[in-house]
């Protein structure tokens, strides 16, 4: 006898070989011209599918999902952080909420150093310098950076992307620092030399580096606070590929703006897709576009375990990458 498929909604374009594969196993209804949804046609969505792959342009709140019908079971999302779903209203409801950890962190990883590299030897400045026709010869005082080895970079969230940051970073030199709900196991201390501070402030006053790989949850909304950034020492760079939500956008710029804080590199903004005008305008920073996890290799590995996913859940077990309220 044929099992039904589930009706799986994918709300944004996915790579092609993702995309096909969930053809064939669900019933799925894609988003090939990619626009984002609204909220009326998310909530439409959601009443159709037994399972939503969101992504982190949808806002899933606690409205949204009570509005959702009875037919959804399984909010797959493809990505990490789900820090735009509430997790607790979806599990209350008795829907399932699955992320895609993991495949992400080296890439994560990569662009976290590149933005180290990059704010530190002012890569884009110089770039920017050729590509404007300015570059009229080599001099020996000229568009000076700041050497990385032999630095401090306190890390942030020492989950599987901060010490994937953690290794490369050593490879360049840079003694490791971090903070985190809980020391890593000694193991991995060892292995990377690594200093815990349990207290945050104290780390942020004696860093050159500091690189944000937390979560966003309620405890780390503007963990970076006005109070916080100004303990920063004025030579220190700040890298942000986490999320925009963990630092004071509006202080963070002023405080680049008079030079109290030395550079940034910011893949993540408070008010994606906004960034604060202040910020755009200055050249001690690096911004990107929400881009660190961006291969390819590493959105087809999303999606499968997006597959994983949901398989799993039709198999009738427990899907490998769960999201419960006490993980968050
Ligand atoms: C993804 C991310 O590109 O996975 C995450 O949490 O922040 C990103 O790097 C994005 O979320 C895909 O939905």
């Amino acid at each position: 006898m044929a099992v039904r498929k589930p009706k799986v909604v994918v709300t944004r374009k996915l790579p092609d070989p993702v995309e096909t594969r969930m053809r064939e196993l669900f019933d799925t209804e894609l988003n090939i011209e990619d626009a984002p949804m609204s909220g009326a046609a998310l909530a439409e969505a959601m009443g159709r599918a037994d399972v939503l792959v969101p992504t982190i342009t949808d806002r899933i709140d606690q409205k949204v999902i009570a509005a959702a019908g009875e037919r959804l079971k399984l909010i797959a999302n493809f990505g990490a952080g789900v820090d735009h779903i509430d997790v607790t209203a979806a599990t209350e409801r008795g829907l399932t909420v699955t992320n895609t950890p993991g495949v992400l962190t080296d890439d994560t990883a990569d662009l976290t150093m590149g933005l180290i590299m990059a704010v530190s030897r002012r890569v884009v400045e110089g770039a920017e310098v050729i590509r404007d026709g300015g570059f009229h010869g080599w001099s020996p005082t000229w568009m000076l950076g700041r050497r990385i080895g032999g630095k401090r970079l306190g890390i942030i969230g020492m989950g599987r992307i901060g010490q994937a940051l953690a290794r490369r970073a050593r490879a360049f030199g840079l003694s490791i620092h971090y903070h985190n709900r809980k020391p890593v196991p000694a193991r991995i201390a060892e292995e990377l030399e690594a200093t815990y501070w349990e207290s945050l402030d104290q780390m942020l006053a004696r860093m050159d580096f500091i690189s944000v790989n937390c979560p966003h949850t309620p405890a780390t909304y503007h963990l970076l606070s006005a109070r916080r950034l100004k303990l920063i020492r004025p030579h220190a760079i700040l890298i942000n590929t986490a999320r925009g939500e963990i630092i004071d956008e509006g202080s963070l710029a002023t405080m680049l703006q008079a030079g109290e804080i030395a550079g940034a590199g910011l893949d993540v903004f408070e008010h994606e897709p906004a960034v604060n005008p202040k910020l755009l305008k200055l050249p001690n920073v690096v911004l990107l576009p929400h881009m660190s996890s961006a291969t390819i290799e590493g959105r087809v590995d999303m999606g499968e375990k997006v597959i994983v996913n949901i398989r799993t859940w039709m198999d009738g077990h427990k899907p490998p990458d769960r999201v419960i309220p006490s993980m968050l």
